[in-house]
């Protein structure tokens, strides 16, 4: 009965395993959730004021699809700032959550059959997305020689007359890893000699780095003339912990948000009211809550870090932002689990393992496109931690 296009789709691994993990939970087991890449903290308070006001004051109705004018006004001023390019207020469309934002502008910029390069490791959802959009999702190894990160040299042989996107996203999900900016200029001289390729920059952990920048380097800061044809993507989920308030937007060329502010238009409408109004609110000064939240994930990761380093067999990488830890576990591969009498064949079978004999779980590598490593987001408490440390301790202790 379902269409070509249904069976395409994959549903969301991170999804899939934090929903093993809350089965668990409810089944009584003592688990430890290192899956899903969500704030643990609460929504910025004056943003959550914000929208507890916009309901008593009644602002309940529609508003402009690709979002009211004050806040396309406010996000065209931040991303100015943030991306160092001007932005227009019409160049600005709100969607609901970065993610369909990334969905809808790939609908609308894909014909059939052109292919979109994404570097691997890659957030989960970039190939399907590309697959629902008739496109070809042409994944790029970034192994952990170069960083887990695309070199100039391996896009220059990547681009063909069919290439369409590169997608970018730097802090990266599942890394942490961000680009610098001579690596960005690097990238930009090779986007140059190709105009016919659009640049997609998901830049939704921009804010959370670990350095002392409020925002991560970015393509247009050191490739202004790219501009014309980047569409640069980000929301309020991270920054600001509003994940279930579901806002994103972009800065689009103008030919794109004429579409993609249609493409919403006859989806989902504009996102919901009292959410743009929350928004509005956190933009106004959203410097010093982040700062802290940086703060705080920056102190997790040093010592989450530094335990898990301490752990035969396991290599944590160094990020520089978002709040994931991306474990090498090569040194376990290949050993068996004596507790279970498993082998630990590859990463989905040590997540599996690991979940099935210590209650902690965590996201495979492979669902990233890289074999050998697990995916832990560190946005959860330091005592939930410190139990997924001791676990990890005790299981890799169980190896043979
Ligand atoms: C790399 C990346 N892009 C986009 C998103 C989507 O965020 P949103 O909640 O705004 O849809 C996520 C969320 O996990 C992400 O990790």
């Amino acid at each position: 009965m379902i269409s070509a296009r249904a069976q395409l789709l994959k549903p969301s691994p991170t999804m899939a395993m934090a929903n093993r993990a809350r089965e668990l939970s409810k089944a009584g087991k003592d688990v430890v959730s290192l899956t899903v890449g969500e704030p643990d903290w609460p929504t910025m308070p004056a943003a959550a004021e914000a929208g507890i006001q916009a309901i008593k004051d009644g602002f309940t109705k529609y508003t402009a699809a690709q979002g009211m004018p004050e806040l396309r006004a406010a996000l065209a001023k931040t991303l100015s700032e943030e991306l160092r390019v001007p932005v227009k207020d019409s160049d600005v469309v709100v969607g609901a959550g970065a993610k369909y934002v990334i969905f809808g502008a790939l609908q609308m910029l894909l014909n059939p059959g052109e292919e979109v390069l994404i570097p691997a490791p890659y957030w989960v959802s970039y190939p399907t997305m590309v697959e629902l959009a008739a496109g070809i999702p042409v994944i790029l190894d970034c192994p952990a020689q170069q960083n887990f990160k695309l070199t100039a040299a391996q896009l220059e042989k990547a681009i063909t007359p069919k290439t369409k996107i590169l997608l970018l996203c730097s802090p990266s999900n599942p890394t942490g890893i961000a680009y610098t900016a001579d690596e960005l200029k690097a990238l930009a001289e090779v986007l140059r000699k190709h105009p016919h390729v659009v640049i997609l920059s998901d830049d939704i952990y921009n804010r959370l780095v670990f350095t002392d920048e409020k925002v991560a380097p970015h393509l247009l800061h050191v490739a202004p003339d790219l501009h014309g044809r980047t569409v640069a993507i980000n929301g309020a989920s991270k920054s600001f912990s509003m994940t279930g308030w579901r806002i994103g937007w972009a800065a689009c060329p103008p030919v794109l948000a004429k579409v993609l502010g249609d493409f919403f238009s006859q989806s989902t409408s504009n996102v919901c009211s009292i959410t743009q109004k929350a928004t509005l609110k956190a933009l106004e000064n959203p410097e010093p809550e982040v700062k802290k939240v940086r703060e705080i994930l920056r102190g997790r990761l040093d010592s989450f870090q530094k335990s898990l380093a301490a752990i035969p067999g396991l290599k944590p990488e160094k990020a520089d932002g978002a709040f994931y830890v991306w474990l090498d576990c090569t040194g376990w591969m290949g050993k068996t689990h004596k507790g279970s009498g498993k082998k630990i064949t590859n990463s989905a079978a040590l997540a599996d393992v690991l979940l099935d004999s210590e209650a902690v779980a965590t996201v495979p590598g492979i669902e990233f496109g890289l074999e050998g490593y697990l995916r832990l987001s560190f946005a959860t408490s330091e005592a939930q931690l410190k139990k997924a440390v001791e676990r990890f301790q005790r299981f890799g202790a169980d190896l043979i």
